[in-house]
């Protein structure tokens, strides 16, 4: 099962598996998003804007909830790391950067 991930400014949508987080959707379907660690949790380059479908989210887990507040941000649900996002609905997010992977 997946469910429909959308992203804004780029228009990009993913299909996110259950279980998979949405940096890693992006990858695997080819896109580049702004990361420095991989996906690791530990660098918060990947957060997100949650705009509609937070009901649909994954809970704020600590490692999660640890760099929200490093990035001076309210633990509200709706900034969120991208590599711990897990989704299990439809949601849009805000999130500049997010390309096609070029060929390399
Ligand atoms: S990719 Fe580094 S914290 Fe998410």
């Amino acid at each position: 099962m997946t469910h429909r991930v959308a992203v804004r400014p780029s228009d990009v949508q993913l299909d996110v598996l259950d279980g998979e987080d949405v940096f890693s959707a992006a990858g695997r379907l080819g896109y580049r998003w702004p990361t420095v660690c991989g996906g690791r949790g530990t660098c918060r380059t990947c957060f997100v804007r949650i705009e509609e479908g937070a009901e649909n989210c994954s809970p704020v887990d600590p490692l999660e909830r640890e760099g929200i507040e490093a990035l001076r941000m309210p633990v509200d649900g709706l900034t969120r790391l991208a590599c711990r996002l897990r989704v299990e609905g439809p949601v849009t997010v805000t999130k500049r950067g997010v390309r096609r992977r070029t060929q390399e």
